[in-house]
């Protein structure tokens, strides 16, 4: 029953990122002034008791008082999935640290881990709808490979760009061009 109950809440997460996905094109964004160390901190909260259970530290080393024009709910859900797969694809003892850093214009958002890493041959996959790097392998974490698709478009809805830069067994890091806008 716990196996069932658990494939259920699984299906039931998909559906929704899948909702999401399939309304994105419509989705119009509420723009306002967010500053990003408050952001990264909120979302450390609430990691903190997922963290704390696989001993992995969540480190927020964003410069203060950047502000950058977005629309904040979802921009909640691009830290979410980003810090989520940080923490399932991370050893015991790792760490997950987010950075800002303000260069002219353009703020730069880093989420870094010192996890699994990915291989060259996936890394230009995993923004791809449905993509698991490893089925077998990542099957335990449980995932569809719907969330960096969903992230890719929203951080495109925002005109900002991402990349991603990763070594196997050493860790992998997604770069966030943000258009300061303001
Ligand atoms: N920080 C990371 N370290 C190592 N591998 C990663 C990391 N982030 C993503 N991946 C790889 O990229 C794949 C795609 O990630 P994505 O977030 O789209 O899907 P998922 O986490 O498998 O499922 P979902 O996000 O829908 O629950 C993952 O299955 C994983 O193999
Ligand atoms: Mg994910």
């Amino acid at each position: 029953m716990i196996d069932v109950n658990g494939e259920i809440d699984r299906l039931s997460l998909m559906v929704s990122s899948l909702l999401i996905v399939t309304r994105l094109e419509e989705i119009e964004l509420n723009m306002r002034p967010v500053d990003l160390y408050e952001e990264v901190d909120s979302i450390i909260k609430l990691f903190l008791p997922l963290a704390d259970q696989y001993d992995i530290e969540l480190i927020n080393k964003c410069q203060k008082n950047v502000a950058v024009l977005m629309d904040e709910a979802r921009f909640k859900e691009i830290l979410i999935n980003l810090v989520d797969n940080s923490i399932k694809y991370s050893r015991e003892g790792g760490f997950v640290e987010i950075s800002c850093i303000k260069r002219e214009e353009i703020v730069e958002l880093i989420v870094r881990d010192n996890g699994c890493g990915i291989s060259e041959g996936d890394l230009h996959c995993v923004f791809d709808i449905f993509y698991r790097v490893d089925e077998s392998r990542t099957r335990k974490t449980g995932g569809s490979g719907i969330g960096l698709y969903l992230v890719k478009k929203i951080v495109e809805l925002h005109g900002w760009s991402i990349k991603v830069k990763s070594r196997l067994n050493e860790g992998t890091e997604f770069i966030i061009n943000i258009k300061s806008g303001l």
